[in-house]
């Protein structure tokens, strides 16, 4: 599969070096400035590839959207044409002061990046813990799966995008529609609040277990 990153730091760039291993043809959109997130991420897999951003995103079958969420809306806006029709998976969270929801819980950040590209077909994946996990979802000694809560409106979309959270190693749950995304925010939040402020674990992931 094509997949292109814009943005490849700490989450990006995890998921862009494990999708290249697993033989994915792995772009990371590239503009004309200097970027120190792109040489690293370069340097950590010669798979990876750098490529001028609206070539790779037309090229692309599935983008990673792992930018600062504050980011976001003007590198979209530019964007609308290159993002038509695509599986955009939004990996952001909108973050405000005090580990508080960014937007004030009033819109989730990925209905606000839908609104920004109402073409593209927005996944909300990759989000609900911090990027040690996204570089090792090995938990040795336990049976269960790590999982990995998503949300769509676009069930196509969502079957991709779970094939991708499987091979990665992930039980992938698929927790409804776009307009969960507002819950998953808060359930990164409860992640992020316990492990950045409280100083738990961050080698600590949800499972889910069915009868
Ligand atoms: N950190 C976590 O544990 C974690 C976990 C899950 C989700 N998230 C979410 O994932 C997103 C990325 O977090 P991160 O920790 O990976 O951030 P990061 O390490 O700071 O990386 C941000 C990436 O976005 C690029 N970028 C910044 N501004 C941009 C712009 N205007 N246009 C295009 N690219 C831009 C940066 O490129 P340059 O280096 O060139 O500036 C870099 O590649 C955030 O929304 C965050 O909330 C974070």
């Amino acid at each position: 599969m094509k997949i292109a990153f814009l943005g490849y730091g700490n989450v990006g760039a995890a998921l862009a070096d494990k999708l290249a291993l697993a033989g994915h043809d792995v772009a990371l959109c590239s503009s004309k400035e200097a970027s120190a997130s792109l040489s690293k991420a370069l340097a950590r897999n010669p798979a990876l590839r750098a490529v001028e951003t609206k070539a790779a995103l037309r090229a692309a079958d599935v983008v990673f959207l792992a930018t600062p969420f504050q980011s976001t809306q003007p590198l979209l806006e530019g964007l609308a044409d290159e993002l038509n029709n695509k599986i955009l998976v939004d990996c952001t969270n909108p973050v405000g002061p005090g580990l508080s929801h960014g937007l004030n819980s009033a819109q989730s950040g990925s209905a606000l990046i839908a609104s920004l590209v109402p073409s593209a077909k927005v996944v909300k994946a990759f989000t609900i813990y911090g990027f040690e996990n996204l570089e090792n979802n090995r938990f040795p000694g336990h049976e269960a799966k790590p999982a990995m809560f998503f949300c769509g409106s676009d069930a196509a979309a969502k079957g991709v995008v779970a094939g991708l959270i499987r091979e990665l190693g992930w039980e992938p749950l698929d927790v409804g529609g776009l307009e969960q995304a507002l819950h998953l925010e808060h359930m990164t939040l409860l992640w992020v609040r316990m492990v950045r402020m409280h100083k738990a674990s961050p080698h600590m992931v949800w499972s889910v277990l069915k009868r």
